[in-house]
C-alpha cells in the first residue's frame, strides 16, 4: 500500500508559492500527462469505492472533471457536473463559498441528482473542504444520498475532513 502511494507522489508537481505566497500547489498536470499513471490513479479509485452502491458521481470544475468522468465511466454510472456560476443552461441551484485562496459560487442543475440516488462525490484535492461541504450542500438540497467522497490528494493539516462528518473518504495522496 505504502508503494502505491510514494508512487503516485513521483507523478505530482509541488510549485511553491502558487497561486500566492504560502501556498504549495500540488499540480496533477505531470500525473495526468502519463496514461498509464493517469489509468492507474482512477482504477485504484475505483477498487477504493468498490463497495459502495453508486447512482451517480458528482464533481466540481474544473480538475474534479478529470477525476469524477473517468472514474463514473469505469464504474459505468452518470456524472453530474458541479459548475462555477453562469456556466450552466438550465435551472439551477447555487450556493456561495469561501476556498483555499479566494472565493466562489457552484451551482448544479437541479434535475443532475434523482431524490434519494446514492452519489459519490470526486475531486483531485481535499484542501479545506469548502468546495467539497458546498458540493454537498447542493447534493443534498436536491435529495442526494452522499455514499463517500474520493481524491487523488488530500492535505491532511488543513482538515478538510472534518468537513466531511460521516462520510467515507477515499484517497490516493496524502500531504
Ligand atoms: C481546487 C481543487 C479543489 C479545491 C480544494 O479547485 O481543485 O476543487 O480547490 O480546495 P478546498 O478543499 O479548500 O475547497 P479550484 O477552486 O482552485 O478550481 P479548479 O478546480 O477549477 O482549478
Ligand atoms: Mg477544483
Amino acid at each position: 500500500q505504502e508503494e502505491i502511494i510514494l508512487d503516485f507522489k513521483d507523478y505530482i508537481r509541488v510549485i511553491p508559492d502558487f497561486p500566492q505566497p504560502g501556498i504549495s500547489f500540488k499540480d496533477i498536470t505531470t500525473l495526468l500527462k502519463d496514461g498509464e499513471m493517469y489509468r492507474k490513479a482512477i482504477n485504484e479509485l475505483k477498487v477504493m469505492v468498490s463497495d459502495l452502491k453508486i447512482d451517480v458521481i458528482a464533481g466540481p470544475e474544473a480538475r474534479g472533471f478529470v477525476v469524477g468522468a473517468p472514474l463514473a465511466y469505469a464504474l459505468g454510472v452518470g456524472f453530474a457536473p458541479i459548475r462555477k456560476s453562469g456556466k450552466l443552461p438550465g435551472e439551477t441551484i447555487e450556493v456561495g463559498y469561501d476556498l483555499e485562496y479566494g472565493k466562489d459560487t457552484l451551482a448544479m442543475h437541479t434535475d443532475a441528482i434523482e431524490k434519494g440516488q446514492n452519489v459519490l462525490i470526486a475531486d483531485d484535492l481535499l484542501a479545506t473542504g469548502g468546495t467539497i461541504a458546498t458540493s454537498i450542500n447542493l447534493i443534498e438540497q436536491l435529495g442526494g444520498k452522499i455514499v463517500g467522497a474520493a481524491f487523488l490528494i488530500e492535505l491532511s493539516d488543513l482538515n478538510g475532513r472534518a468537513k466531511l462528518p460521516g462520510i467515507d473518504v477515499f484517497t490516493l495522496m496524502n500531504y
